[in-house]
């Protein structure tokens, strides 16, 4: 450290916060929100449920839960002119995620007459509505409303892929497995995109903006947009024959940019105990579907591999939750580049939680220093 400052680059051994929020001992390889250990909350929980606890901190009862998830269908609305002014503004050509990102920010201007409170659950509501918006005016078909005789997951499947004239079926396999998924993303402390979140929150900008900036930070190749790098990393190891050895030696090799997308972590240096249940979830949706994907067997086969590697081992650099999540995805027809912008629906609680925690303790604003390496003082000749 210099005098005053502690050079500590990518913010490894920094804690820039103090959080109730979510736990993750990197050790052990355990998660935990709001103290419920995740491995408990997946089996006894709803997405639903589950936000209502990070925002809330604690499980909500019947009757809580009843209220938040009536209001939560009762925001599930955005007016149809708005609509076409959100399609008219959406351009077909731009990455899902910017467009998501753009058009929360958009939605920020129609949010200032909103008590507080209510702010997270229009959020909750409404980021759906705007994903499948996404994806509809790129498929070319009409905008879907919302289904308030849904549950959160079946309704937001619903939006995304009902078709015209025909009516829509929820199927309770695909649902309970979107659940999953989600919960499984809902926080993880202080990751990249969480951090941007409380970043802006704490110099006062709005939440809708605040978290539309975590989308933009979320899309990174290495944080949320590693679901869609670790399909396309095994479709071209299939297409290159299959060889996974090759791949981990070009992933270890230091000359060579490419890593083993899907694993490795900053706190994980055991399994990431979202990548085992999401694992289980794989395995799962696909044999309940009857999907024959060769994509999950490579898979397997490359955690296997790379697991018996020395350089793995030594690293400790285990799968992580984005290893399984875009199979995941892939078996229930999310489309690959809306991977990501389904990871931002699961990590909206968290990312909202962290938005409001940091107001109540009235964080000062986040203002690192840095190391100066430049020119000393000097004069224009
Ligand atoms: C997410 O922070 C969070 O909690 C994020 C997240 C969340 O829920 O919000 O968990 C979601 O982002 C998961 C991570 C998704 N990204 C990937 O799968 C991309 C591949 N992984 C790597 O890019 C990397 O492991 C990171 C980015 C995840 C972690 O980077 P770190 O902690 O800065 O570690 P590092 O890059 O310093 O790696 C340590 C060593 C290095 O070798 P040396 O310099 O020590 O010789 O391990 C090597 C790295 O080269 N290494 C890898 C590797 N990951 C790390 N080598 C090959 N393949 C990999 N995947």
């Amino acid at each position: 450290s210099t005098g005053l400052i502690t050079f500590d680059p990518g913010l490894k051994n920094t804690g820039i916060t103090k959080s109730s929020i979510s736990f993750i001992d990197g050790e052990k390889g355990e998660l935990l929100y709001r103290g419920y250990p995740i491995e408990q909350i997946i089996n006894q929980c709803s997405f639903i449920e589950t936000s209502y606890l990070i925002l809330n901190g604690e499980l909500p009862n019947t009757a809580q839960l009843k209220s938040f998830s009536e209001k939560v269908k009762k925001f599930s609305f955005i007016h149809h002119k708005d609509i076409n002014k959100i399609l008219d503004n959406i351009p077909v050509f731009y990455h899902p995620m910017g467009i998501l990102s753009s058009l929360t920010y958009i939605l920020d201007a129609f949010m200032n007459s909103i008590q507080e409170e209510d702010l997270y659950l229009h959020l909750l509501a409404k980021l759906p509505i705007l994903a499948a918006l996404t994806y509809r005016k790129r498929m070319g078909l009409p905008p879907v409303c919302a289904d308030p005789y849904l549950d959160y997951t079946s309704n937001l499947l619903k939006m995304f892929f009902s078709v015209p004239n025909k009516s829509y079926e929820p199927n309770p396999i695909i649902s309970d497995t979107l659940n999953k998924i989600l919960i499984l993303h809902a926080d993880h402390e202080q990751n990249c995109s969480t951090t941007t979140v409380r970043l802006l929150g704490s110099v006062h900008v709005g939440l809708f903006s605040s978290i539309s900036a975590g989308m933009s930070a979320l899309w990174g190749k290495l944080h949320g947009g590693a679901n869609q790098a670790v399909i396309e990393m095994l479709e071209d190891i299939l297409k290159s024959g299959g060889n996974i050895k090759k791949w981990i030696e070009k992933a270890k090799n230091k000359k060579d940019p490419f890593r083993l997308m899907g694993f490795g972590h900053r706190i994980y240096k055991n399994f990431d105990p979202r990548a085992k249940i999401a694992k289980k979830v794989a395995e799962n949706v696909i044999q309940k579907l009857g999907i024959s994907d060769p994509i999950l067997k490579l898979a397997k086969n490359v955690e296997k591999k790379a697991l018996q590697d020395s350089y793995f081992l030594e690293k400790k650099l285990y799968p992580n939750i984005d290893f399984y999540s875009g199979i995941i995805y892939q078996a229930i027809g999310i489309p690959k580049d809306m991977f990501t912008v389904m990871f931002a629906l699961g990590r909206l609680p968290g990312w909202m939680a962290h938005w409001k925690e940091m107001k109540l303790n009235k964080e000062p604003i986040g203002r690192p220093r840095q190391v100066y390496t430049g020119y000393k003082k000097r004069n224009i000749k």
